[in-house]
């Protein structure tokens, strides 16, 4: 589906409420379906990617069912053979995680993917399992994977990447090893796991970069999910670059491991109000005010990456907004993504005016540059570029046509509705 986007004439105004997070939504489903008895999951994300998640679940024998906004989960804590393939979509989260629960089960089956996720790296989290004692068969560590349940031993890994979903994939499976499994991490990646497992009563610690796991069983919980600070990411860019804006973004997760883009966008200069701190369910919500602001460039590298892994390419149309040369390191995983979004981001965003170039690990932007548009670009059958391509549409001179933007259904089928209400 193409979309054409217009430069917008007022200021964004207004609030929205930004829908479910869809990190926390698949861990929401999967442990769930892991504990013995009844779950009760609120405000569920309505994104494809999640509902991968919960399919597969359903194949694994969890019983489910929607009563108004709530999804309900009735599980005997057992899993069993599924009839068929688990097909994941486009979804890297549903692969990896459930290649950690599924390896230590007692039965066969398979995880496929389309044909972007086909292309992923699964080696990170085949290498591991298999030292766990996993038997995997894959095309050449990429999907499908064939997965041999086996009972698996704990191990103690030292992970060259900070990856949550290599991260949460085995302390997955080390819920369900013999012994006590460590994760050390270079940098503090995403902790939904962590947080949500504790939550449902398993034996998990956190030290510093070091998560350690025991076998456990999962208790039932009412989870409540709060909005997506990746999903918000879209709204507070173009706060910050359509003039005279202010919004403000209710309910969204803050969790420290996701904020990198707050504490970014803050040292450019961002004008971003924190209001209304809350814990939901263990994790820390509240709202976002977000008010046009004056940028400056900045460096975004080490530490934070993870922390703002899936914010770079809305960050990227920041920086061209933004006075002076904005460098973005570290960020090779990039890569690895739903696309190439080093390659994608700067072959796009220079198609529009952009002055921005790739490197082996990141990009240079050179701003403030006024976004020409006029043109036809590309999503890559990847939802974050899909969403921050129309960001920057907004203040092209002229409009712009994206192709596959039905892409952001993956994780925000709200996305342009929730536009609509800020520029009434
Ligand atoms: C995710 C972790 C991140 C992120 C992805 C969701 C998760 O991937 O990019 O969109 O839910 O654990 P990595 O952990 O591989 O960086």
């Amino acid at each position: 589906m193409q979309k054409i986007v217009n430069k917008i004439n007022n200021n964004l105004k207004g609030s929205v409420i930004i829908p479910a997070d869809k990190s926390i939504s698949h861990r929401a489903v999967m442990f769930a379906s892991l504990a013995k008895g009844k779950s009760i999951i609120k405000n569920f994300s309505t994104g494809k990617d999640p509902l991968s998640s919960l399919n597969i679940c359903k194949k694994l024998g969890i019983n489910s069912e929607f009563a108004d906004n709530d999804l309900i989960i009735n599980s005997t804590g057992k899993l069993i053979k599924p009839k068929t393939t688990l097909d994941c979509g486009n979804s890297g989260t549903t692969m990896r995680l459930m290649s950690g629960i599924l390896s230590g089960q007692n039965f066969n089956c398979t995880l496929i993917g389309d044909e972007s996720l086909s292309k992923r790296p699964m080696k990170r989290v085949i290498e591991p399992l298999t030292l766990m004692g996993a038997k995997i068969k894959s095309n050449a560590f990429k999907a499908p994977l064939n997965i041999y349940g086996k009972n698996l031993h704990a191990i103690d890994y030292v992970s060259k990447l900070a990856s949550a979903q290599v991260k949460s994939c085995i302390l997955l499976a080390g819920l369900n090893a013999d012994g006590k499994t460590s994760f050390t991490e270079p940098f503090v990646s995403r902790n939904h796991t962590e947080i949500m497992l504790k939550y449902m009563g398993a034996d998990i610690n956190t030290d510093k970069n070091t998560v350690t796991i025991e076998k456990s069983q999962l208790e039932p919980r009412t989870i409540e999910i709060c909005g997506d600070i990746s999903s918000a990411a879209y709204f507070i860019v173009a706060g910050l670059i359509v003039p005279n804006s202010k919004i403000i973004l209710k309910n969204v997760g803050l969790n420290p491991t996701r904020t990198g883009m707050l504490e970014a966008a803050e040292k450019m200069g961002a004008d971003i109000e924190i209001l209304d701190k809350k814990i939901v369910s263990g994790e820390i919500v509240g709202d976002i005010q977000v008010s046009f602001s004056d940028l400056k460039a900045c460096t975004i590298e080490g530490e934070i990456i993870p922390r703002l892994i899936d914010e770079l390419p809305v960050i990227a149309v920041l920086a061209t907004q933004a006075q002076g040369t904005t460098i973005v390191k570290d960020a090779q995983d990039l890569r690895n993504k739903e696309s190439d979004r080093i390659k994608a981001v700067v072959t796009e965003l220079k198609k529009i005016g952009a002055n921005i170039e790739e490197t082996p690990d990141g990009f240079i932007i050179k701003g403030k540059t006024p976004l020409t548009g006029g043109v036809e670009i590309e999503t890559y059958h990847d939802h974050r570029l899909a969403m921050s391509l129309y960001v920057a549409g907004l203040i092209c001179e002229k409009p712009i046509s994206i192709n596959g933007f039905e892409w952001v259904n993956i994780s925000f089928p709200e996305f342009e509705k929730l536009f609509s209400a800020l520029t009434l």
